[in-house]
């Protein structure tokens, strides 16, 4: 396995040597979740590494490559549109373009990208991508198309380098793959089985981060709490092992599943100062009938006495969540019982999807699918519904002192720094920019919706 990655870093040297000293340049397009995120951290590193540096423009790239995810539909629309915008910049350039991710692990995507878009180079699924390297040298060398697709999970592959896009916070991947089947859902057909990493190279790597002075760790996986280290090791053996490296000053993780929040992780985030007191807590639906075709493996009741459980455990928690509205067979009723438990529980933050048919899927072939109107209706109701228990919660900040960590000048404005909360609150406030990297107090004097307005006091 070590020889697999030794076998790439000598792939990477032998396409610095073609470029014989010319700089060459890359584009990234990243699309989904913070693990696709991180996986293209993965990627630039080995591109780097092979002598490219990156670039925004695509006109000026000499590889472009493409990151997918296929969770939901309007993503295959945009990455087709890219795609199609890729020709004329490739006939001019002679730019390779490698797609890898997700989407490509589904079989009608590569036939539709082999029939329609002839020109892409490289195709590479999730579990072939530290073989990136050898799939670049072989295009340089003979220009002929690679498709590197594996359907059986690859091995969890360590010390492939990796260029990070943010020097404040870092995310740190300690599982692949997903084991539940949720009926609605593509990534365990196209991200396998769970495979963990070993504690050791976990905690080595955010040894590394802490020392390269990194403030905050996000662990990643589909279902963190059903992490298992070996021999008995456990989330909450990770979480108490990652909250002593010092330097670390904020621990998350995303995302556990209801289902696996097994006491000793509750206890674990009430005993560790550095864990962030906001988890995330995917819902998915309030009603008990619907979660159960979900195949989500408890019910609404369930869902809100873990939630209240974790409240009396833990001063001061709060949540965040994902929910889906148009789920097969989803009555007005059912609907109802998700805005009771989003009444209830009154989410920090709520991500919110309209049901998306994904093909493979359980829920794809259930006859009851939901209108297009019906479910928009739905989706705005809860959106309304979200959005003024946003306000009315924003409100409660105003006036009080927060712990930001400051990550840098505001995007909008960069006269203002902007930073989080604990509880994952975007902050913007007038600062001098040596702040930066620092978590300080500050006092909040307003609330804009997305985000709230400090002070230095
Ligand atoms: N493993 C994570 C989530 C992965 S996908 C978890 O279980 O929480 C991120 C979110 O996308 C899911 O939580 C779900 O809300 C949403 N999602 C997944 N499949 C979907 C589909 N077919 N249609 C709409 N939303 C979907
Ligand atoms: Fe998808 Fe369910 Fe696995 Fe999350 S837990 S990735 S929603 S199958
Ligand atoms: Fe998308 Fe794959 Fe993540 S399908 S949500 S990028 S695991």
């Amino acid at each position: 396995m070590e020889n697999e990655i030794e076998k790439q870093y000598q792939y990477m040297e032998k396409v610095k040597q073609i470029h014989n000293g010319k700089t060459k340049k890359y584009n990234i397009y990243t699309m989904g979740c913070q693990l696709n995120e991180n996986d293209s951290e993965k990627i630039s590193g080995m591109l780097e590494k092979m002598g490219y540096t990156k670039t925004q423009d695509l006109a000026n790239a000499d590889i472009v490559i493409f990151n997918t995810c296929c969770v939901r539909e309007n993503a295959e629309d945009k990455l087709f549109g890219k795609i199609g915008e890729m020709k004329n910049v490739k006939q001019k350039n002679n730019t390779i373009i490698a797609i890898g991710g997700c989407m490509m692990q589904e079989e009608h995507i590569v036939n539709k990208l082999d029939t329609s878009y002839p020109y892409v180079d490289i195709i590479f699924g999730t579990h072939t991508l530290h073989k990136l390297p050898e799939n670049i040298y072989h295009i340089l060398k003979q220009r002929e198309k690679i498709e590197d697709i594996m359907d059986i999970e690859g091995e969890v592959y360590e010390g492939l380098p990796i260029k990070r896009t943010d020097n404040v916070k870092a995310s740190v991947t300690i599982m692949y793959g997903c084991n539940n089947f949720c009926s609605y859902c593509i990534v365990p057909y196209v991200r396998g089985r769970e495979r963990s990493r070993k504690p050791v190279d976990i905690l080595n790597e955010v040894e590394k981060l802490a020392k390269e002075g990194y403030k905050e760790i996000t662990l990643l996986g589909q279902n963190v709490n059903s992490y298992k280290g070996g021999n008995g090791y456990t989330f909450s053996n990770l979480l108490y092992d990652v909250n002593k490296i010092e330097g670390i000053e904020r621990i998350r993780f995303i995302s556990p599943h209801p289902k696996d929040f097994t006491d000793d992780v509750i206890e674990a985030i009430a005993k560790c100062d550095k864990i962030c007191k906001i988890v995330h807590l995917p819902l998915q639906s309030g009603s008990s009938n619907i979660l159960k075709v979900m195949n989500r493996k408890y019910t609404k009741e369930q869902y809100i006495s873990l939630a209240k459980k974790m409240q009396e455990k833990i001063p001061n928690i709060v949540f965040s969540t994902d929910i889906i509205v148009g789920f097969p067979g989803e009555t007005e009723e059912d609907f109802e019982d998700t805005l009771d438990v989003v009444r209830k529980i009154k989410f920090e933050q709520v991500y919110m999807f309209i049901y998306s048919r994904r093909v493979g899927t359980p829920a794809d072939k259930m006859e009851n699918q939901i209108p297009d109107e019906i479910k928009h209706e739905r989706f705005d109701r809860l959106k309304e519904l979200v959005e003024s228990q946003i306000r009315e919660n924003n409100e409660k900040y105003v006036g009080t002192m927060q712990k930001v960590l400051v990550e840098g000048k505001s995007k909008n404005n960069p006269n203002m720094l902007t930073g989080r909360t604990d509880t994952n609150k975007v902050v913007n406030f007038e600062g001098n920019e040596t702040l930066i990297h620092n978590i300080i107090e500050l006092k909040i004097v307003s609330e804009h919706m997305w985000y709230l307005k400090g002070k230095i006091l």
